[in-house]
């Protein structure tokens, strides 16, 4: 699902879950794996503010598995809870739970100490479109939810969804908006079919994706495309043109680009993490 944000839009999904945030006890505030930062709404902060949270590497399938451990130490020295999976299966299932119960210790600890018993915790899902909130919702009431209300603009009254006896759901995920600012967060977040096609060029994008991974993963791309290694360093649209030539495709860099952006996104070049924690400016590893 790919939506259009404009500033309305952007406004009106912010109220949806301001207001729908008095209702839970903790947000599951799920990111790409391939993308902790990219895929993340910028004003998040502020917007749960002192509200637990729970952050939800998702995809970690998808993921180089270094990076994704690399991102979970980066956000549990932020002080949130972290955890990666992949919602598609049901191995992340109990590390949530416990991850969960772990986040709201303290506010257990203060309600038990007020004579409060404990219930079921309240969660909502929160993120951008595609990172998996539906996938994860799905997995964790054990049956698929109604796809109605997962659109912003859609409101109803509050519904809970179980799963299993300590944990409720918010019927509806929090939509929020990814960042826009910066030119390669749109091509990272278009290089994983997180956004639309017809909103980049082709060859842009895999030129994008080719430096990428000739910068880091270089072994997986000389495997593929039959490349040397003095080729690797041909700078991104002379490697495009390469791979076109030797796939057969003559000029038709259109076709060539295509068959990039798919291999990658189809996983053929390897797991992969476009976020690097070793690129992150000063200015963002301070705020660990
Ligand atoms: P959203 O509600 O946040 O918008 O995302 P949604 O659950 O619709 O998931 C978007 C796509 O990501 C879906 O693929 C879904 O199957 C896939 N996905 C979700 N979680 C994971 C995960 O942990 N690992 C992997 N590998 N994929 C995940 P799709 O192609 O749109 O649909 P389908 O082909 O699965 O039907």
């Amino acid at each position: 699902m790919t939506i259009q944000w404009f500033p309305g839009h952007m406004a009106k999904a912010r109220r949806e879950v301001t207001e729908k945030l008095k209702f839970v006890d903790i947000v599951f505030e799920l990111v790409d794996a391939r993308l902790p930062l990219s895929s993340r709404n910028p004003m998040l902060d502020q917007i749960i503010q002192q509200k637990p949270r729970l952050v939800i590497l998702n995809k970690a399938d998808l993921a180089d598995p270094k990076e994704t451990q690399a991102w979970q130490a980066y956000f549990k020295a932020q002080g949130h809870e972290v955890i990666a999976m992949n919602a598609k299966t049901n191995d992340g299932v109990k590390k949530l739970n416990q991850s969960a119960q772990q986040a709201l210790k303290e506010k257990r600890a203060r309600d038990a100490a007020r004579g409060i018993k404990p219930r079921a915790i309240r969660a909502m899902c929160i993120g951008i479109p595609n990172v998996g909130k539906s996938t994860l919702m799905n997995r964790l009431v054990g049956k698929k939810i109604a796809q109605t209300g997962n659109k912003p603009g859609v409101t109803k009254g509050q519904q809970w969804l179980r799963s299993g006896k300590d944990l409720e759901l918010l019927d509806t995920p929090g939509i929020l908006w990814p960042k826009f600012e910066d030119p390669d967060i749109g091509k990272k977040l278009a290089l994983t079919g997180a956004i639309k096609d017809d909103l980049l060029h082709m060859d842009d994008l895999a030129i994008f994706g080719l430096e990428f991974f000739s910068r880091f993963y270089p072994e997986r791309l000389s495997d593929r495309y039959k490349l040397s290694a003095e080729d690797l360093f041909l700078p991104g649209p002379d490697l495009l043109m390469l791979i076109s030539e030797k796939r057969g495709f003559r000029d038709d860099y259109q076709r060539a680009s295509e068959m990039i952006i798919h291999d990658i996104r189809q996983g053929k070049l390897g797991n992969y993490t476009l976020d690097r924690i070793e690129e992150l400016n000063p200015d963002e590893i301070s705020h660990q």
